[in-house]
């Protein structure tokens, strides 16, 4: 990895940001989890609860890359830096397949995600500038917070609605290896009430994002 000047960064960022947002995230190319499985006919209700999940997913997302780039920007350590780097690339796709699901719904990401995107990425700087162990605990707990999350959004999904299931499904395990990833690499756990106060922002993020 080269090291790279305060202006390279600034201009990583802004880039990350933006394609994150507005544009096309960088992929790893992985085969779309939906691709080979057909679309049910869903009930217009059915449809708009969906697209509501998906959308806080997408949402959920949106925030995770600016945690990781947050992150990565402050940590001083280069493995945990790479490491941080390939998860995100990882949330690329998941930001990818849950944009794409919202598409074959005709709907819509959330109108809130540059607002999630900013507290997102300064919570992640905050995090990695606190050191290495606590910015790899808070990794690891957001990713925990993020399984139960998709586990709760597994049982609620419609029973025919199997595209969406399977993108679910290999986000989830590619949450949980991001959280071994972290313990592996000496996350600390962090103080039960951070982890409430963690658990309290995603409520607000995932009950807003599920309208608008
Ligand atoms: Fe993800
Ligand atoms: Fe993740």
């Amino acid at each position: 990895m080269r090291n790279y000047t305060p202006f390279d960064q600034i201009v990583m960022n802004a880039d990350t940001a933006l394609r994150t947002l507005f544009g096309q995230p960088i992929l790893t190319h992985r085969e779309y989890p939906a691709d080979d499985i057909s679309d049910a006919d869903f009930s217009e209700q059915d449809k708009k609860r969906i697209s509501g999940l998906m959308r806080v997913n997408h949402c959920g997302e949106v925030s995770a890359q600016a945690l990781y780039q947050g992150q990565a920007l402050t940590s001083k350590n280069r493995e945990v830096k790479e490491k941080l780097q390939q998860a995100a690339l990882e949330e690329n796709d998941h930001l990818q397949w849950t944009k794409n699901r919202l598409d074959e719904l005709d709907s819509h990401t959330s109108l809130l995600n540059p607002l999630w995107y900013g507290g997102s990425f300064a919570i992640g700087a905050f995090a990695g500038a606190v050191g290495d162990k606590w910015n790899l605990g808070f990794l690891a707990e957001t990713e925990h917070q993020v399984v139960k999350h998709l586990e709760s959004h597994l049982d609620k999904l419609p029973g025919g609605d199997l595209r969406s299931r399977a993108i679910l499904e290999q986000m989830k395990i590619d949450e949980l290896k991001h959280a071994t990833t972290a313990i592996e690499h000496g996350a600390a756990e962090l103080p039960p009430p951070v982890k409430t106060l963690m658990a309290a922002m995603s409520k607000v993020m995932t009950s807003s994002a599920y309208y608008v």
